[in-house]
């Protein structure tokens, strides 16, 4: 089997830590003795907007679709209006191949500390399901003007639909899992979107009577993230509210470095795309200190989703090791390289004795 992957290691540290995630994609195929890898290098970055004027070629989604799965660094670097390289590349992507599920595990591991005194060793452990292509980040709206007076609108959509295929999908991982589903809900302030995310929540739940379903409003979910993480187990919430959620969620990890999201398109219509949900972190990028981590356990979650669950275990079982044994980037509290760390999953990796060999 070959698996052709598009990589877009995109800008600052993105660039950093894909050359690792695709390593170990190689070695855990070696060592299953299952596929190899062939990678599309794609450059579409900031650095190609300023040399192209635009984000990746016209034909861009074109170019990937034809792809198993996509794997991406992170986007955006001073010089380029975030709003351009984001809706440039990203967000068309995530729209064009309706990845509707953006799946981003919150997981602690042994040895690496989370802020939280209550979480000691392996056992936070949310699944998040985020809303990927309607709600707030629709990019519907406009503007007037640029003096004191200006006015924005920036609209959210929400749809039955939309909101019913993602509830389905976070209900059935619930029922894979602890059986219990929290929905993030504003309903209080937002009475018209907010109010059609529950009632669809509530409709859809009617299929699933062995799953505890429990709406909270966001804010009040946010403090539960902190004040009482072991309650959680699947969590289901609109774009916006699962983005901050998700950025919360990977600082009670213990690092934005560890966590990883895969953009979900679960019909299989089009490919998948799975990064780290950290950024390009500018200021960090060039020093060779990022963590390869979240960029790697993309890479199994793209190995899960490609029907390799043999190789993605390998691979999360070689982090969980390293986070264990080290070696351990800064943001860990250790004071090794990008490279080091990279290096030492991927050998982790191979060190598992190779079928038939
Ligand atoms: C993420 C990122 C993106 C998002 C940004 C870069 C547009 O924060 O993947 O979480 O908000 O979805
Ligand atoms: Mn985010």
């Amino acid at each position: 089997m070959r698996y052709r992957i598009a990589a877009i290691p995109g800008d600052g540290v993105g660039m950093e830590v894909i050359p690792h995630a695709i390593e170990a994609l190689r070695a855990a195929g070696e060592v299953t003795d299952r596929f190899s890898i062939e990678i599309t290098d794609l450059p579409w970055s900031c650095a190609y907007y300023l040399r192209h004027g635009r984000m990746m070629p016209s034909d861009g989604l074109e170019q990937l679709r034809d792809h198993d799965a996509i794997l991406l660094g992170a986007i955006g670097y001073p010089g380029v209006d975030d709003s351009i390289s984001l809706w440039g590349l990203l967000l068309p992507i995530r729209q064009a191949f309706d990845q509707y599920v953006n799946l981003r595990p919150i997981r602690s591991y042994a040895g690496i500390p989370s802020p939280l005194r209550a979480i000691d060793g392996t056992e936070l452990d949310i699944l998040c399901v985020r809303e990927n292509t309607e709600g707030e980040y629709v990019g519907a709206g406009g503007r007037h003007g640029k003096t004191p007076d200006a006015v924005a609108l920036q609209t959210s959509i929400f749809t039955w639909r939309g909101t019913e295929r993602v509830s389905r999908y976070a209900f059935d991982r619930a029922r894979e899992r602890g059986r219990r589903l929290a929905s993030a809900t504003k309903s209080n302030a937002l009475q018209y979107s907010a109010v059609l995310w529950d009632e669809v929540v509530a409709a859809v739940s009617a299929d699933y009577p062995d799953v505890a379903v429990t709406s909270y409003h966001v804010d009040a979910l946010a403090a539960r993230f902190v004040l009482d993480p072991l309650s959680l187990d699947v969590v289901v919430a609109s774009n916006l509210f699962g983005d901050i959620l998700t950025d919360l969620g990977a600082a009670l990890q213990g690092s934005l470095g560890l966590a990883a999201s895969g953009n979900l398109n679960p019909e299989r219509l089009y490919p998948s795309m799975f990064e780290p949900v950290h950024g390009s972190a500018p200021r960090r990028a060039g020093q060779g200190t990022a963590n390869p981590m979240a960029a790697v356990s993309a890479a199994a979650m793209m190995l899960r989703h490609l029907g390799e669950s043999d190789a993605a275990a390998l691979v999360d079982d070689a982090i969980a090791a390293i986070a264990r044994s080290g070696p351990r980037t800064r943001d860990i509290g250790g004071k090794d390289g990008t490279a080091e760390v990279g290096v030492a999953i991927a050998s982790h990796v191979r060190s598992k004795t190779p079928a038939g060999g």
